[in-house]
């Protein structure tokens, strides 16, 4: 009699959500501050996007969802964040000058843009000034537009006025720097009977100003040693930028001038050009940053110009690997190279939210750069990003990590057989799981021992299945019995069994 059993440990039937066509992105992911006049307001529009469209959310950096304050502040539904303008009276530190970021998140996950500062500038009353000089003869005359600390950093010179007449670069011996110092060159007698003036422009509020008129005495040339008319004491530029380190002196005879940097003279480089006003480095590099001091000197004395130049790379942030697929159950390790700056903190995050190392996470490097994470749970799929912030600048890069239920499955396998004394037998299973499952096989719950009668083998298909053989030669009546095939990864285990019964002698 024959006994035909088949029993399927069914494995799990897994819906699994991969979606390929779904992604999140960043568009100016450099922006990190927005200055605005409060008289204007302004838009920003979320730096992180997604296809499908990812519903956006603003939060504060203390990471306090924000809410809508009518008429001063509103998120539009596409993601925009609007300031209204406002009056002085009604500045806010919390909503005018606070650090922002925007989350995106559809189903491939979600993640944070980078800190955005966003800072209200208002209109305050500020004057700007130009001091008399003094010039002999044939020199130079600087002079500069003085303007309040307080609001430097968003005045621009736009131009300089003789008598009412605007300086411009066809007015010869006449030079506007890129600081925006007025520079006589060659200096004559008639210099001295006109004023001057400069124009300023605030960058955000568009507010003008013109400073008082300022009045060149010319003298006649006597010897004189140098005395420094402009210089600098710090510059800071970013990294293939051009940078102007102004230099220059008064004196009679005509002074000379020599450039060293950390002490020894300035090598040379196509990329460096001793100008009229001083020292023009093109494409800056960050060799280049490092103490200069420019001398002058002539037959009565010197005089010279110490600065530092310090060439400022952006601060950026890479994860490798750049895609990450792996399967529930196994780990995923992701690092995080960043350049730019020494001096940064590094934090990792899922799907929007800080990672703390624990059991199954762990953090090693000396700023953190490598997340390993084992046993990844289904939930712990999507975005993984990294951020490095130094002070208020910062950076990021993230990973879609798509983690697929790796449970092996069984595609097909051998089927239930009878067979006579001395016949060859093959069984099979073919498997699909990440990574690559292992089948053993069992009779009657023993392990199968390869010998010259069993062969076990397997190979990969083009599917990418591994197809797994158990072959039995010169069958005998003890060959029959359940068979069951047990395949497993990290993730899981199935197997499939089926009984195979040799023909009774007696039946023969
Ligand atoms: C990036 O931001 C700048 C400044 O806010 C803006 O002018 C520019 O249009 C933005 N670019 C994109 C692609 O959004
Ligand atoms: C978002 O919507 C606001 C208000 O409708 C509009 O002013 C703004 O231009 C939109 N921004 C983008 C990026 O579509
Ligand atoms: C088992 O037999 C099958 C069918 O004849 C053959 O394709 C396979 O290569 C054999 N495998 C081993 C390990 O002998
Ligand atoms: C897979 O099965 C074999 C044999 O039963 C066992 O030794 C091994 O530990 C299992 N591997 C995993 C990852 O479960």
């Amino acid at each position: 009699m024959w006994i035909l059993a088949i029993i399927f440990f069914q494995c799990i039937l897994n819906v699994f959500s991969e979606d390929l066509r779904s992604s999140l992105y960043f568009v100016n992911a450099s922006v990190q501050e927005v200055v605005f006049a409060s008289t204007t307001g302004t838009s920003v529009p979320c730096p992180a996007v997604g296809v499908p469209p990812a519903s956006l959310r603003w939060y504060l950096a203390t990471g306090e969802e924000i809410y809508d304050v009518p008429g001063i502040r509103h998120v539009h539904p596409n993601g925009t964040l609007q300031i209204f303008h406002f009056n002085p009276s009604s500045f806010s530190n919390l909503i005018h000058d606070n650090t922002y970021y925007c989350t995106a998140e559809n189903p491939s996950g979600k993640i944070r843009s980078q800190d955005v500062h966003i800072k209200a500038v208002l209109r305050e009353p500020y004057t700007v000034r130009v001091e008399d000089q003094k010039a002999m003869r044939g020199n130079v005359a600087v002079f500069k537009c003085i303007i309040p600390a307080s609001v430097e950093a968003y005045i621009t010179v736009v131009s300089w006025e003789k008598d009412t007449v605007s300086i411009n670069v066809q007015t010869p011996r006449f030079l506007i720097t890129s600081t925006g110092a007025l520079y006589i060159l060659d200096v004559q007698n008639e210099d001295g009977l006109y004023n001057y003036r400069c124009m300023t422009r605030h960058r955000y509020t568009g507010e003008t100003r013109q400073s008082n008129s300022a009045r060149l005495f010319v003298s006649d040339p006597t010897n004189s040693a140098p005395t420094i008319l402009d210089g600098f004491e710090r510059r800071e530029v970013m990294t293939s930028h051009r940078v102007e380190l102004p230099c220059k002196a008064s004196g009679h005879p005509a002074p000379k001038y020599r450039w060293l940097k950390d002490n020894r003279p300035l090598e040379p480089d196509t990329r460096f050009r001793q100008s009229v006003t001083g020292l023009l480095i093109e494409r800056a590099q960050s060799s280049d940053t490092g103490n200069y001091v420019c001398e002058v000197w002539n037959s009565y004395g010197n005089a010279e110009v110490v600065g530092r130049l310090q060439v400022k790379e952006p601060l950026k942030a890479v994860v490798s690997p750049k895609k990450v697929k792996g399967s529930v159950g196994s780990q995923v390790s992701l690092s995080c190279s960043v350049s730019g700056s020494e001096e940064y903190e590094l934090s990792w995050y899922r799907n929007g939210e800080i990672i703390y190392p624990g059991n199954s996470v762990r953090m090693t490097g000396n700023n953190r750069e490598n997340l390993v994470m084992a046993g990844m749970a289904k939930s712990d799929g999507g975005a993984y990003q990294c951020f490095a912030r130094n002070g208020k600048m910062s950076t990021q890069d993230f990973v879609q990590v798509i983690l697929e239920d790796g449970t092996p499955k069984i595609i097909s396998s051998f089927s239930e057989k009878v067979f006579g004394t001395n016949e060859f037998v093959s069984l099979f299973c073919t498997v699909k799981g990440t990574p690559e499952p292992r089948v053993t096989w069992t009779l009657d719950d023993e392990p199968v021992i390869r010998d010259s009668r069993h062969r076990i083998g397997h190979y990969t298909n083009q599917e990418g299945h591994v197809v797994s053989h158990l072959n039995i030669s010169q069958t005998t009546g003890p060959d029959g019995g359940v068979y069951r095939c047990i395949c497993n990864n990290s993730a899981g285990a199935v197997s499939y069994q089926a009984r195979i019964n040799g023909l009774p002698a007696y039946d023969q």
